[in-house]
This record gives C-alpha cells, sequence and structure tokens, in this order.
C-alpha cells in the first residue's frame, strides 16, 4: 500500500518569532505546487501561536515539540495541552531521545503524554530506536518493541489511527551519520509488523518515518523503501532551502 509521504521538522531550540515568520514564508515559496504530501512544523512554543495563526491557510500544519503529562498544576516550566492547542499545535512530538536521555523521560512518562495528547485530539508523533550500544549488542529489535509496548499500551483503536512513528536510531541523531536505508527498511517493517499484531493497526495505514541525519543528499534513498513513509528531519530542516529539497521530493 502506498502512503502518503510525510515530511516533519523539528527545530528544536532554533529560531526566534522573527526567524521563525521569515522561514516559513520563504519555504512556501520553494514549494512544489503540486506537492502531495503532508509537512508538519514543530517550532519552539514562543513561535507556534504566531505561526499557525499566520500561515493557517498554507500547506503547512504546526506542533509542538513536548507537552507535559498533567492537565495543568504547580509545574513550574511545564506547557499543557490546552496551551499548545490554543497556540495552533494540531501535533505534538513526544519520546524524543534528547528528551529520554538529557531529560531523563522513561515509557511511562511518555506514555501518559500521549493519552493526555490522544485524548484533546492530538496526532502524536512518537520517536523511538536504539543507542549504539544497544545495537552493537544486538538489542535493536527488542528496544524497540519494549518502547512500543510501554508507551502504546493502552492506544486503542481509533486513536492509533492518530499516531505516527518515528524510527530514530540514536547514533544518528546530529552525528552526521544516518542509517542505511535497508537496514532502516528492516526495522519500519519490524515496527509495522508489530502494530498489526498488537491490534493497533490493522489496515497498513500507519506511517513510519526514518529519523537521523537526514539530509537533501540521502533523503532519496529513504523514501525509496517500502515501509519508509517520510522523514522526521531536524539539522536540515532549519534552512527553508534545503528542508524544501527534502519535502519536494514527496
Ligand atoms: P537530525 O535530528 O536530523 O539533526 O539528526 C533529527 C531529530 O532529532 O529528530
Amino acid at each position: 500500500m502506498k502512503r502518503r509521504h510525510l515530511f516533519a521538522a523539528n527545530w528544536k531550540m532554533h529560531k526566534t518569532v522573527e526567524q521563525a515568520e521569515r522561514y516559513i514564508k520563504q519555504l512556501q515559496l520553494c514549494l512544489r505546487s503540486d506537492l502531495a504530501a503532508d509537512i508538519f512544523i514543530a517550532p519552539p512554543f514562543t513561535a507556534l501561536y504566531s505561526l499557525a495563526h499566520l500561515f493557517a491557510n498554507g500547506p503547512i500544519v504546526f506542533g509542538a515539540q513536548n507537552v507535559s503529562d498533567q492537565f495543568e498544576g504547580a509545574l513550574t516550566g511545564e506547557i499543557s495541552v490546552n496551551m499548545i492547542i490554543e497556540g495552533g499545535a494540531r501535533f505534538v512530538i513526544l519520546g524524543h531521545s534528547e528528551r529520554r536521555h538529557i531529560f531523563h523521560e522513561d515509557n511511562d512518562f511518555i506514555q501518559r503524554k500521549i493519552m493526555l495528547a490522544l485524548q484533546n485530539n492530538l496526532e502524536v508523533l512518537l520517536c523511538v530506536g536504539e543507542t549504539a550500544v544497544e545495537r552493537s549488542a544486538g538489542k535493536t529489535f527488542q528496544v524497540i518493541a519494549e518502547q512500543l509496548k510501554n508507551c502504546l499500551k493502552d492506544v486503542r483503536e481509533p486513536d492509533f489511527k492518530r499516531v505516527t512513528i518515528a524510527y530514530e536510531p540514536i547514533w544518528a541523531i546530529g552525528s552526521g551519520q544516518a542509517a542505511n536505508p535497508k537496514d532502516a527498511q528492516e526495522i519500519h517493517a519490524f515496527i509495522r509488523q508489530w502494530c498489526t499484531k498488537n491490534e493497533k493497526n490493522n489496515q497498513e495505514s500507519l506511517r513510519v518515518l526514518y529519523g537521523g541525519s537526514v539530509n537533501s543528499r540521502n533523503a532519496a534513498n529513504f523514501l525509496n523503501e517500502e515501509d519508509i513513509d517520510g522523514l522526521l528531519v531536524g539539522t536540515a530542516s532549519l534552512d527553508p532551502n534545503t528542508f524544501s529539497e527534502i519535502v519536494n521530493l514527496g
């Protein structure tokens, strides 16, 4: 089954409001007019409201890079699901390896965020992936199955239709060393099979994105693989011209 490609940009802690607005104007100029793919951009929280409102009629869907696992409360520095929705978010990235490793988020914590996001009608982009050590110990499939099992344990149809999974090998993120597309394909097929077996998805409609050092030179090699339905791009998404070269492949 051919799934519509999804290109997601994770800007991380980059761009002021002014830089973000300039970027979107430029990106829109560079997009192919006959593009048949979805474009998701996750700017910093501070730029979300402005982008989602200024560019509400354009082809880009805006979202958040994170959200609290609590609806509201005394949680200094956190941001709630209602706040990002009011800011114009239609999706949220959860389980990113930087959240898991730098901010010590575990699967249970991520699972609570996923449930809250889905209950509030957001789409979820769930990231999974193994470390270099886990990979060399031959544990890649085991680690990913564990992440999927714990993070998605209470997600049922029809909510699962709003979940996209991004396979991001941790050793490939920001390292300039992308995975081999054939190896990634094997893992993407495994993710899809896992979801089908665990009654998350029977229609083959789930999109599984690859992320980790994607650039305009290697992007097409990933998109050629049967189970790679799009890309989650960090560094190469920061420049609108480079990101448009990637998106225009879709
Ligand atoms: P990268 O980041 O493209 O810079 O490797 C990807 C990501 O963290 O999602």
